[in-house]
């Protein structure tokens, strides 16, 4: 389709408002449909910050952040959510059903569409083993759900958009091992036309992405694949042994 969803970051600077220096300096990179690009780093060292640029939480300061070839800043948050959906950090839940979750970014989504999003999010024995399973209530603040199943549910959320661009902020650290790669393989066929830029704890969560960046005091620091960065990149090497 015409709105193919390639996304490119020039020469971002950024800083908080009112904040004196930087957390984000001179960032470039380009990602494009069918490809995962992951985002690697320390605690602080601005990979939420990264992301937050595209669905325009906040604006750069100089350089450019692309969706399509356009400038975000020329284009209206409907606009991007069409095409963007982000999972962040800290997953939220409305208090409501577990349905109306769902369907938050598409109210028009199927039943069918959700238990689709569910599948792929591993979500869907939990939800079905509630005795009113979509129509499950989630408390305020989604107390009564676990932390895993709180980022599966946020997962199928943005799942059922089918936006071009996917943005996981760390969302699968709440998974044990077994169920992140089951969610992964899942994950890796539904969006396997989307560009997927993915920010990750655990190494084994990205070691088959196209391209990782490592950031480090919000720089780019180094770029590369899994193998290649074993090779090149002490900062890396010391994340993979951590
Ligand atoms: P982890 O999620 O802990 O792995 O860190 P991160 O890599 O996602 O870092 P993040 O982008 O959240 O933060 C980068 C820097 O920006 C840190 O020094 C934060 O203290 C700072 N920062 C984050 N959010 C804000 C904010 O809303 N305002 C201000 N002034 N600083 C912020
Ligand atoms: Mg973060």
């Amino acid at each position: 389709s015409e709105l193919s969803g390639v996304v490119e970051y020039r020469n971002v600077t950024f800083a908080y408002p009112g904040a004196e220096s930087p957390v984000l300096s001179n960032i470039s990179f380009t990602a494009r449909p069918g490809q995962t690009i992951a985002i690697i780093g320390s605690t602080g060292a601005g990979k939420t910050s990264l992301l937050s640029l595209l669905p325009r939480l906040y604006d750069a300061a100089e350089g450019e952040v692309l969706l399509d070839g356009v400038p975000v800043n020329n284009l209206d948050h409907a606009e991007i959510t069409k095409r963007v959906a982000l999972v962040p950090q800290r997953p939220y839940l409305f208090s409501g059903t577990i349905e109306h979750n769902l369907r938050f970014g598409k109210t028009d989504a199927t039943d069918q569409e959700l238990w689709e999003a569910l599948r792929v999010a591993q979500g869907e024995s939990f939800v079905r083993e509630k005795s009113k399973a979509l129509e499950s209530r989630i408390s305020q603040g989604g107390t009564n759900v676990s932390g895993g199943q709180r980022q599966r549910l946020c997962i199928a959320r943005a799942l059922v958009t089918k936006p071009r661009v996917y943005l996981f902020d760390d969302s699968f650290s709440a998974l044990d091992v077994a169920t992140d790669a089951r969610l992964r393989a899942a994950l890796k066929d539904t969006t396997a036309d989307a560009t997927v830029i993915i920010v990750a704890q655990r190494v084994s969560t990205i070691t088959e992405a196209d391209q990782i960046l490592v950031l480090d005091n919000g720089r780019i620091v180094d770029r590369g694949t899994h193998e290649e960065l074993l090779e090149t990149s002490p900062t890396y090497q010391e994340i993979v042994e951590s």
